[in-house]
């Protein structure tokens, strides 16, 4: 027998049958789609924190026990063993490509690299000190205007073209912004160069000598990069299926995204990090700090630490510490900010407050601290976020578009304000 859960009011003494839908994994869902009609009820759920707002089969996460799967291939076999070009190619077609699908996946990927000249010109309008974040999603919605009549996002052929001019054209953006803030030339893409290699050619090449980044910092990036590809219905892809919902620009939808990644709560928390691992200064601070983040009085909160859906270490996060300790290792750097990390996640993970609410570091905590043994500066580091991002965004965004229950999002309210009243005059208030 199909399982339901019965809703009954205990006023009126209705009774509402809700079908429950089982994922492959995760929490069996309750469909609440006749509440209104039956009960005349709506469900209140701030931050979401108990509502599937959809069907996915993109990526999956179990916070408790701290897996991460991507068209169910585990997050650590992904950073260990594939590119981020090709994960991409996973979170869009589902499948990971042959040999050949690859090849033409990165050529493609290669051909639309480029942004229209005139989209250049965007970024001279932003003051030199405006933040990278400010200029991405900027320029990302002023691209929405160059295909706004050419994107058919009824068609899939145009849908997967659309897809693959958002992930070519992010690090041209990004890099873009980097350049803009540096009063550096903008620079082509080079197509004899991978993926990430490439923006990294576009954003840090000096333009009077050869540039070849270290083997060792285009595996560190490329690795971050596949971490924060995709992170299923987190705040921003939410944001980006919602205006998608509206049937808007798909690259007005990824500037939606942006807007909301920048967030010190969601990706402004890695640049946040930095700020408050400087500001802690040394290790003997750290205790003093933690007890900041413990005070209910205090608005301190301790970045790169908790997550609303792991409750156990995130599992991009053991990967990134890994990598950062090796990274640093590898460079011969001394990090004095590493070691004050090292420190607070020593303090906070032995300490009560943390281990009761179960708040362990997050995937911001380390990836700060890599980006910066790189030189990448810390107005840069949610960009890099939303480079990386846009690819989920996008596949997310298709999966939407073939959603059979496709329909504008529309949240209800519990309406807490006056009642009906009468304007009153102003010579009379
Ligand atoms: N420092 C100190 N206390 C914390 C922290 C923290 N970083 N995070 C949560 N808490 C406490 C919070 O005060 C609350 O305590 P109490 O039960 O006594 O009221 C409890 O833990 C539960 O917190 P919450 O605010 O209900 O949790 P949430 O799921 O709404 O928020 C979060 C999740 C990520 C916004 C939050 O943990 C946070 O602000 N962390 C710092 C910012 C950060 O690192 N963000 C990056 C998230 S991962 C990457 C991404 O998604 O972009």
């Amino acid at each position: 027998m199909a399982r339901t859960v019965t809703i009954t009011d205990n006023k009126t003494g209705k009774q509402l049958e809700c079908p429950v839908s089982e994922g492959t994994y995760g929490p069996p869902v309750i469909n609440t789609k006749s509440l209104y009609k039956e009960l005349g009820m709506f469900t209140f759920d701030p931050g979401y924190a108990t509502t599937a707002s959809c069907r996915s089969a993109i990526t999956y996460l179990d916070g408790e026990k701290g897996i991460l799967l991507h068209r169910g291939y585990p997050i650590e076999q992904l950073a260990q063993n594939s590119t981020f070009l090709e994960v991409v190619y996973l979170l869009i077609h589902g499948e990971l490509p042959t040999r050949q699908q690859m090849d033409e996946w990165d050529h493609s990927i290669k051909m639309h690299m480029m942004t229209h000249e005139h989209i250049s010109r965007f970024y001279s309008a932003y003051r030199y000190d405006a933040h990278p974040m400010s200029i991405m999603a900027g320029v990302s919605s002023a691209i929405a205007s160059y295909y706004h009549d050419r994107t058919d996002i009824k068609d899939p052929a145009n849908r997967l073209i659309t897809a693959r001019r958002v992930v070519a054209k992010m690090p041209n953006v990004a890099s873009k912004c980097y350049r803009y803030a540096s009063g550096l030339p903008f620079v082509y893409p080079d197509n004899s160069r991978s993926y990430v290699e490439n923006f990294m050619y576009m954003t840090f090449s000096w333009p009077t000598e050869d540039y070849e980044p270290s083997a060792v910092a285009v595996r560190a990036l490329d690795l971050l990069f596949i971490l924060h590809a995709d992170h299923e219905q987190n705040a921003s892809t939410s944001t980006v299926r919602l205006a998608g919902s509206s049937e808007a620009n798909p690259f007005a939808c990824v500037a939606a995204g942006i807007t909301t990644l920048w967030g010190k709560s969601h990706g402004g928390a890695n640049e946040a990090v930095i700020r408050m691992l400087e500001e802690i200064g040394t290790p003997a601070n750290v205790r003093k700090y933690v007890d900041r983040a413990k005070d209910r009085k205090d608005s301190f909160r301790l970045m790169g630490f908790g997550h609303r859906v792991y409750k156990k270490y995130d599992p991009r996060a053991k990967i990134i510490r890994e990598a950062c300790h090796a990274l640093l290792a590898e460079m011969n750097l001394n990090q004095p900010l590493f070691e004050i990390a090292m420190e607070l996640e020593r303090i906070a993970l032995e300490d009560e407050y943390f281990i009761k609410r179960k708040l362990y570091p997050n995937v911001d905590f380390y990836s700060g601290l890599i980006y910066q043994a790189l030189r990448i500066p810390a107005s840069m580091f949610t960009v890099m976020f939303a480079l990386a991002r846009s690819a989920g965004w996008i596949a997310q965004w298709m999966e939407l578009m073939e959603d059979k229950d496709f329909r504008i999002g529309r949240p209800r309210q519990l309406y807490i304000g006056e009642q009906s009243r009468d304007y009153v005059p102003m010579g009379e208030r």
